[in-house]
């Protein structure tokens, strides 16, 4: 079956400086919606570049001491290898600086020249060289400066091309208002009839007081328009010149992906373009928000610019992404901190994730020989599993479909929790202790890593990366690669007799030292102050002695939550565990081996002491001590069901 063409842009990027961490969300941005189209069967075509000409890169070539091209190659060059690491799925990259480009621009304004659309006059006005924009006395701001960038404008007076842009206001106009979908969010689409509504000028589309652009092709002092030049960028890759049949399937775009402060051109200035040229108007423009850095705008002289390079080193590219994609939503401005992103690499994706699959890898290996067997049968929390599954893939599908990308994943998250609440439900450790469960607990192994197999698909637009580590863990058939949409519309798509693998950490919980006292710098009692304290103790318990309330008030007793749980090595009766407290992580040493496997106690509540004096225990610090009831040869943790940080007094 032929299948739909689907063909998405992100702006092309100024090589003036380095990209920052809101180049990269709006790429990233993209980028998802590609993958996701993909997934969903489109053929797609998923485009950005950079954008090279202007008085801006000359001016800082000239700065550098290179020649403009020396100086783009340069920055270009590190946008690519940006753009690789970030793991941007793009079909193309075009530069403006191209021969393939330059053919399009000038022959875009020569069709437009020889209709008439475009006459020579003379330019008296005001430019903002950064934005490369001009503007009306009337558009600046209260300070006579650019009303995007409020730096000074230049007055510039000089011989040059216009485009009749007048000549199509009323005709943009109609087709925003009759076309609701064309601008999106709403806001931006009124924000684009107002501008319009105050009347449209013609377009000055040529300078002749510096060189570095596309010439004007039939009067070559002149060069044309850096953001005349820049729109044209989108129909150059698609065959626009040169291959009629690429061109008539992607054109026009499904969506040109841009920031919020560039929606004027692509709305206004490339549809006039583009009418002019008698084709048609792209399906839509979409203005997303601004990152923001700690509650700020970016910017070099506040030190705040985030470089994308250093944190994809420092956190993987995966993470990077679905912070991006999670925290913020399109279309609003969002705040970029390194604290949010470790919170959520640590609660969302070492925890929820990272646990979810541990846990299913390490129970088919420990009670199954690493084997699924097929399932038979269900039970009732089986059945409502597979139909939180199928919820939870429509529902995301309908998201993405809307390009509500963080609602999307974040109904993915609600189906990791599901599925680790299903662990604790099914309790699978037990059934393992009985020979008459056997099938019941291959129904729970299946299951778990069923869900696993639909959780890697869907995240995948996400955390490309990620996805596919999910995938080969499990040790799932076929190439990742050519996973779609429709296998996992259906429940049980995993092999029945699958050999998993074994199960590797996804992503590592991120520690930062705190400015606070560490467990390492914490008094260690020796292993007589040890005995001696445990002796003392016994003695106590055993003669009862009472003690007054203010005794009693002196222990702290919190409710933490368990991370991570693993046996110590070489012991039959310890377990380490890393908790919760709600403002830090710890770890103890707990000696609750025989009792509890590792997975049965992840995510639980429990209740600790957290300012029992810290104790070396096999070599590692054990910082607290979590509380159980005991009885004969039974024991059980306190386990509660209230918030993390939960006071127990
Ligand atoms: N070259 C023009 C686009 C021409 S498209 C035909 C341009 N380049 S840019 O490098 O200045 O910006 C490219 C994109 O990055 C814009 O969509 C802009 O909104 C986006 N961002 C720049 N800073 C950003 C943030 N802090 N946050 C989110 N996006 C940001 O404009």
């Amino acid at each position: 079956m032929e299948r739909k063409p689907f063909y998405i842009t992100t702006p092309i990027y100024y090589p003036s400086a380095k990209l920052h961490i809101g180049h990269a969300y709006c790429t990233t941005i993209a980028d998802a919606i590609a993958r996701f189209k993909r997934l969903a069967g489109y053929d797609v075509f998923f485009l950005t570049g950079s954008d090279e000409h202007g008085q801006k890169i000359q001016q800082v070539a000239e700065e550098a001491g290179v020649s403009p091209i020396e100086y783009v190659d340069r920055i270009v060059a590190g946008f690519q290898n940006l753009w690789q690491k970030l793991h941007i799925s793009n079909d193309d990259f075009i530069r403006t600086t191209e021969e393939r480009h330059q053919r399009v621009v000038q022959e875009i304004f020569r069709r437009i020249y020889e209709k008439g659309d475009i006459y020579k006059g003379t330019y008296k006005g005001l430019y903002c060289t950064p934005c490369e924009s001009y503007w009306t006395e009337h558009q600046l701001d209260e300070n006579g400066c650019c009303p995007d960038c409020h730096r000074p404008v230049q007055e510039v007076a000089e011989e040059a091309y216009f485009f009749k842009m007048s000549k199509y206001a009323d005709r943009v106009l109609a087709y925003i208002e009759e076309n609701p979908d064309f601008i999106q969010p709403v806001s931006r689409r009124n924000e684009m009839i107002n501008f319009i509504k105050q009347g449209l000028e013609d377009l000055c589309i040529s300078r002749t007081s510096f060189a570095w652009g596309i010439p004007v092709p039939m009067d070559t002092k002149h060069v044309i328009y850096v953001w005349f030049d820049a729109l044209t960028n989108y129909i150059t890759p698609i065959g626009f010149l040169d291959d009629k049949e690429k061109f008539e399937k992607y054109w026009p775009a499904d969506i040109h992906l841009v920031g919020k402060e560039i929606v004027r051109f692509h709305s206004i200035i490339w549809p006039c373009i583009l009418m002019a040229l008698e084709l048609p108007l792209p399906k839509k423009i979409y203005g997303h928000g601004w990152l923001i850095v700690d509650g700020d705008k970016m910017s070099k002289s506040k030190k705040n610019v985030v470089d994308p390079l250093a944190l994809i080193e420092e956190f993987s590219a995966d993470a990077i992404r679905y912070f991006l994609l999670r925290e913020i939503n399109l279309g609003q401005d969002g705040n970029f901190s390194r604290d949010a992103l470790i919170t959520r690499i640590n609660s969302d994706l070492a925890n929820d994730l990272g646990n979810l699959l541990h846990r299913t890898l390490n129970m088919i290996g420990k009670f199954q020989g690493g084997m699924l067997l097929p399932p038979q049968g269900e039970s009732e929390v089986d059945a409502s599993l597979k139909a939180n599954a199928a919820e939870m893939v429509k529902a995301y599908e309908e998201e993405m479909e809307s390009m509500q990308l963080s609602s999307a994943i974040k109904r993915v998250w609600a189906f990791i929790s599901r599925a680790n609440k299903y662990i604790d439900e099914t309790a699978p450790w037990v059934l393992a202790k009985s020979p008459e469960k056997k099938q019941e607990l291959a129904n729970t192994m299946y299951n778990l890593a069923e869900s696993l197999r639909i959780i890697s698909v869907v995240i995948s637009p996400y955390m490309p990366v990620t996805a596919e580590r999910i995938w080969k863990q499990l040790g799932l058939p076929g190439e990742f690669s050519e996973m779609s949409l429709g296998d996992i519309r259906a429940w049980g798509g995993t092999p029945g007799d699958l050999k998993v693998g074994v199960p590797e950490q996804l992503f590592p919980r991120i520690e930062e030292e705190k400015e606070e006292a560490s467990s390492s710098k914490q008094e260690v009692p020796s292993g007589k102050e040890k005995k001696d304290g445990e002796k003392k103790k016994q003695k106590k318990e055993e003669g009862h002695d009472e003690i007054s309330i203010e005794d009693f008030s002196k222990i702290h007793l919190r409710v933490v939550k368990v991370l991570a749980a693993e046996p110590v090595p070489k012991t039959e009766k310890l377990l380490k565990l890393t908790v919760d407290l709600g403002d830090e992580k710890r770890e103890i040493v707990s000696g609750i081996a025989q009792h509890y496997e590792p997975e049965e106690i992840i995510g639980k509540n429990v209740v600790m002491v957290i300012n029992l004096k810290p104790a070396k225990i096999r070599g590692i610090v054990s910082h607290g001590m979590v509380l159980a009831a005991s009885h004969e040869d039974d024991l059980q943790l306190l386990d509660v069901d209230m918030p993390v940080g939960s006071r127990v007094r």
